[in-house]
């Protein structure tokens, strides 16, 4: 056999021994330039992904468990694609992997789960469900209680799947079939490219591992401004350095409202606020994921499910109380 034939054969099952399946989904809808760039990439390093992502827009929807209440769309999806009138659920012509559902984030992993992938994809066992990337940072504390893409992934985890929730400083909603490029300075192929890096990384770790990350644990990574197709674009940023973060510290912000007697009004703006950047647990040291906004920085934050205090502040917090405690 020539060598090049032995590389290929090699090539070739180094792929197929890292190939896992991959559920999908975003809260921007299943049109969006971000989802689709990042499903075929996956799809081009052999992974099998399945793809089941909202009809319309449901960002900020969190863990919201909305279904749809008809057979039909009752509005137009996001781009018109597909029109109202059309079942609520569905895949592209030409390709099975790829699903819209009238939902929320949470809602279409768990059509994804419960439905599509016991009866299109018989069954087969999910090693890794991702969210995003998202068009917009979620950041701190902030966003995890109110981020679509970061519900959806930590009721992904609350199910006993790896979970990824992923989001990206571009923050434009762009319908694919306008936007999609191959062009490997725009934003959502850099984010796309990011994430592919992150989660082969994983797959390579896990080796005979049957789990990807620990139980009720996940990620939550975010992209800063990078890419030629945004304005707000760090400068001088070529690629982006993945670092580890924490959900609260330093510089970590809330939303507050703000009156306007003019217009009679309210609109929303971030503020800083010390209890989001307080740390109870974890690594203190670690910087908060607000550092992608001013930097070059693929943001990590390793969080769990467990939201529970330690048990010596429990205690403490307990004994304000516990005479009604039996
Ligand atoms: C799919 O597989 C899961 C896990 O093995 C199992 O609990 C579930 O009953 C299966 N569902 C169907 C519809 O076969
Ligand atoms: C996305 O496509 C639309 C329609 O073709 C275009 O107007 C817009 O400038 C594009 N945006 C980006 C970021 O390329
Ligand atoms: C949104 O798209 C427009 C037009 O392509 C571009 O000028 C702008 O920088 C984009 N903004 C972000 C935040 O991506
Ligand atoms: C209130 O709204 C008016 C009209 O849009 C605007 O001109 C003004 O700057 C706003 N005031 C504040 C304090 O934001």
């Amino acid at each position: 056999m020539l060598l090049s034939n032995l590389i290929t054969v090699a090539t070739t099952l180094i792929t197929s021994a890292t190939a896992k399946n991959i559920l999908l989904t975003n809260d921007d809808g299943w049109a969006a330039t971000n989802i689709r760039a990042l499903y075929r990439d996956l799809r081009a390093e052999g992974h099998n992904v399945v793809m089941v992502a909202p009809a319309v827009q449901m960002s900020g929807n969190g863990g919201k468990i909305q279904l749809p209440q008809d057979t039909n769309l009752p509005q137009d999806a996001l781009f018109d694609y597909p029109p109202a009138g059309s079942p609520s659920w569905g895949h592209e012509v030409d390709d099975m992997n790829v699903w819209y559902f009238n939902g929320t984030p949470a809602a279409c992993v768990m059509a994804g789960l419960d439905y599509i992938i016991p009866n299109y994809f018989n069954n087969m066992t999910i090693d890794l469900v991702l969210s995003g990337p998202n068009e917009g940072d979620n950041m701190g504390e902030r966003d995890f209680v109110l981020s679509g893409t970061v519900g959806s992934i930590y009721y992904a985890i609350e199910r006993g799947y790896p979970g990824i929730a992923l989001s990206g400083a571009n923050g434009n909603n762009s319908f694919f079939k306008d936007n999609l490029s191959d062009d490997p300075t725009q934003a959502p192929n850099i984010n796309s490219r990011k994430t592919v890096e992150l989660v082969n990384a994983i797959f390579d770790k896990q080796g005979d591992n049957p789990r990807a990350l620990p139980f009720s644990t996940g990620l939550n990574v975010n992209f800063s401004p990078i890419g030629s197709d945004i304005t707000t674009a760090t400068t001088q940023c070529d690629d982006l350095t993945f670092i580890q973060t924490r959900m609260t510290g330093s510089n970590a912000q809330v939303y507050e409202i703000v009156y306007n007697s003019t217009t009679n009004l309210v609109s929303s703006t971030s503020i800083l606020s010390e209890a989001v950047e307080n740390c109870l647990a974890g690594d203190c040291s670690l910087p908060s994921d607000f550092v992608v906004t001013d930097a070059c920085y693929a943001s990590i934050t390793v969080f769990s499910i467990d939201a529970d205090v330690s048990s010596t502040l429990g205690g403490d917090i307990l004994s304000k109380f516990d005479s009604i405690i039996s």
